[in-house]
């Protein structure tokens, strides 16, 4: 194995091997080169640094050593071997191997030497005292720890980073092995009530309102995980205090594939966002029926109105008409002023007339009620090109089939009010209608050649004929499809389901 691979223990094992070999080696008297020779075999066949210190000069350096610090061996034996050690180091550097060599020490102690070209290493070392040439001396075992350190700090920066992050997110982060929680996040403490600590090494069952649900959820994450890497899903889960919540959960298995059920899961509480959608959907829900309600009673008052003005305003005006024309009839020769008179009163009569029925038709077409949608599609269109000068060409293709009167009015509004838009708005010379319905729905299609329309003006908060077409054609499940640039004009597509019959 490589010295930079192995583990601090394994280093340590290793140096004292080392030092017990130089032990049993010292233990027979030895001539001055004979101790020589014999330490330049050790330290050769050594894997590590080895040295020889005495009277504060480096007596002996192996290649490892050289190597690590970067100086010739010359240079090496002329220097004081503290001189390399780090200034901030030093101090402590000769302390840990002073009581090392008195026996009050262990462990390897580590310091940052200076190399000769700049650069900050970290070393592990041992020493003890030896005799050489008869007198006292250190021998020193020491390794080059750098890699092994920087790798060290990259795990914990990363280990640091990986903390962040997870209690960066708000959801509570589970890691679960064989079911039991061997990780959790700070965010369980918000979401679940339980302090982190206390959830590892228990069982997942403990965030679930009981057994039933932990093995639902466990068997709905794991058949879902053995073929995809992520899942996700809602569920109610348990907090500490007994309160329900509902959770968002996403759970991802760790690794290829699922196996040893090895999977994080993330929480998060969804019961209040849940809560106010509902009463969103509620309150639009009243809306809607508030609207459809308002539409109805103006539908009704309008009809009651037309009525009105059709029973007592037209019959009095039809009555007048005639009594002006009997007194036209019977007025004297030589009256021409008066006859004059009488007639003007007639053409007002008739204009008059003419109005009322105009103010009738507009709060109902009674060719609705009398002809049905078809004709009175027809009339409408035929009405809006004899007053605003654009052409209309109109296609009805009704079959058999007889459609809710109160639809039918739903879709002559909703044709009412593009036909309005075309005159306000779109610069159109020609517009086509068609409507049709093959039994399963009413499609009403009205364009125009115009400047066309854009995605803002469509879905625009404040256009409330565009909003009250919708909801009117939602009313009955249908849908208002507008689109339009500026070379085709703009398209207005009302489709609506003819199956039900029945206000949604
Ligand atoms: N046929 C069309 N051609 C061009 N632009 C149109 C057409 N129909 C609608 N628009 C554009 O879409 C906008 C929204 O129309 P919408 O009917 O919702 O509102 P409005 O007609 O301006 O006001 P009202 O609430 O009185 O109907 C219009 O202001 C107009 O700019
Ligand atoms: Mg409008």
């Amino acid at each position: 194995m490589k010295i930079e691979n192995m583990s601090k223990k394994e280093l340590v094992v290793l140096v004292s091997h080392l030092q017990d070999q130089i032990k049993k080696q010292n233990h027979p008297r030895l001539d001055g080169s004979s101790e020589e020779d014999m330490y330049k075999i050790l330290a050769h066949s050594s894997q590590v640094g080895f040295y020889i210190m005495q009277g504060k000069r480096f007596r002996f350096v192996n290649h490892h050593v050289r190597e690590y610090a970067g100086y010739s061996e010359d240079a090496m034996l002329d220097m004081n071997p503290s001189s390399i050690i780090l200034l901030k180091d030093r101090r402590k550097t000769a302390k840990n191997a002073t009581m090392m060599l008195k026996g009050q020490r262990f462990s390897p102690y580590e310091f940052r030497i200076l190399t000769n070209d700049g650069r900050i290493k970290w070393i592990m070392e041992t020493v003890m005292p030896i005799t050489f040439k008869g007198e006292r001396a250190i021998l020193g075992n020491s390794m080059d720890i750098t890699e092994r350190k920087e790798a060290g700090k990259r795990l914990e920066e990363l280990e640091a980073l990986e903390s962040s992050i997870l209690d960066a997110i708000p959801q509570a982060v589970l890691g679960l092995h064989q079911r039991r929680i061997n990780f959790a996040s700070n965010a369980v403490e918000t979401i679940f009530g339980w302090h982190r600590e206390e959830l590892i090494g228990r069982s997942i069952e403990i965030i679930y309102r009981n057994e039933k649900d932990a093995d639902t959820i466990a068997g709905l994450f794991y058949a879902a995980l053995e073929n995809q890497r992520t899942f996700i899903t809602e569920f109610p889960c348990k907090r500490k205090d007994g309160r329900e919540i509902l959770c968002r959960m996403k759970a991802s298995r760790i690794g290829e594939r699922l196996r040893d059920r090895h999977i994080v899961v993330t929480y998060e509480d969804i019961t209040e966002q849940k809560k106010a959608e509902g009463e969103l959907k509620r309150s639009r829900q009243e809306l809607r029926e508030l609207s459809a309600h308002l539409q109805s009673v103006r539908e009704k008052e309008s009809t009651r109105i037309a009525r009105k003005i059709h029973d007592e305003l037209g019959q009095s005006l039809t009555a007048l008409q005639m009594d002006l024309s009997w007194l036209e009839n019977r007025l004297p020769e030589k009256t021409e002023p008066i006859r004059e008179k009488t007639r003007r009163m007639a053409q007002l009569v008739d204009s008059t007339i003419e109005s009322v029925h105009q103010i009738m038709t507009e709060l109902r077409p009674s060719l609705l009620d009398d002809l049905g949608l078809p004709a009175a599609i027809e009339w409408q269109a035929d009405d809006f090109q004899k007053r605003s000068g654009v052409r209309c060409e109109s296609s009805l293709d009704c079959g058999e089939t007889p459609i809710n009167k109160e639809l039918e009015t739903t879709v002559f509004r909703i044709f009412q009010e593009t036909l309005t838009n075309i005159a306000r708005h779109s610069k159109a010379t020609r517009c086509r209608v068609s409507l049709t319905e093959n039994g399963n729905e009413l499609c009403l299609e009205v364009a125009d050649n115009g400047i066309g329309i854009t995605g803002e003006q469509i879905n625009d908060h404040q256009s409330f004929g565009m909003i009250g077409m919708r909801e009117r054609a939602h009313l009955w499940g249908g849908t208002v499809h507008v689109r339009g640039g500026n070379v085709q004009g703009t398209t207005v597509t009302v489709t609506i389901p003819l199956d039900k019959g029945e206000i949604q």
